[in-house]
């Protein structure tokens, strides 16, 4: 067989050259691959519903972060400087505290932590903590008043 000449070679090459160009097809004649099945599902639902059911996603690990602090007297002081870094909810978890104890948990804020608190809003904070003490040795839950999360109804739905 003879060796095939240069411009027999260049047309082989050219052929499948052009071949290969007509089976890829034209730039934009591809449909983009169908979105996978987790792309097209929506983010993370915060909260679903059907008939006589409504589920809501919660965290149960964490307090609930969306925790403020009760209405009461002073609890713009405690608003003004304690909702920074934490939830109302690492107060409202406390067991009830004298006011000397809440008087040292509100210098350890601010000596230990940092917390930005004016030397004269703290009498106004810790009088509104010892009433909140007060209110939850009276039996109060503190960490279910004035939350704004979902009811218990919905947390607790389940099997
Ligand atoms: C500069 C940030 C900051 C501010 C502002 C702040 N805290 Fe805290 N607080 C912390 C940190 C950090 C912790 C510790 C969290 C942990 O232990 O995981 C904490 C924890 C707490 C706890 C739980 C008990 C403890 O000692 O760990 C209570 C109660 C509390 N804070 C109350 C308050 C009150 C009341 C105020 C307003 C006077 C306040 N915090 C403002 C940072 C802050």
């Amino acid at each position: 067989m003879k060796a095939p000449s240069p411009s027999q070679m260049f047309a082989s090459i050219f052929a499948v050259l052009i071949f290969s160009l007509i089976a890829i097809g034209a730039p934009g004649s591809h449909k983009p691959p169908a979105p996978a099945d987790t792309q097209s599902t929506p983010d993370e639902p915060s909260m679903v519903s059907g008939p006589g059911l409504i589920l809501a996603s919660v965290s149960v690990d964490l307090p609930d972060d969306a925790a403020t602090y009760p209405d009461g007297p002073n609890v713009d002081a405690m608003n003004a400087n304690c909702t920074a870094c934490h939830s109302a909810s690492m107060a409202l978890y406390q067991p009830p505290l004298s006011s000397d104890e809440w008087h040292k948990e509100v210098e350890k804020m601010r000596n230990i932590f940092g917390a930005p608190v004016a030397e004269a809003d703290v009498p106004a904070i810790v009088a509104y903590l010892t009433a909140l003490s007060a209110r939850t040795k009276a039996g109060e839950n503190m960490s279910l008043i004035e939350s704004t999360a979902p009811d218990d109804a919905t947390q607790n739905a389940g099997p």
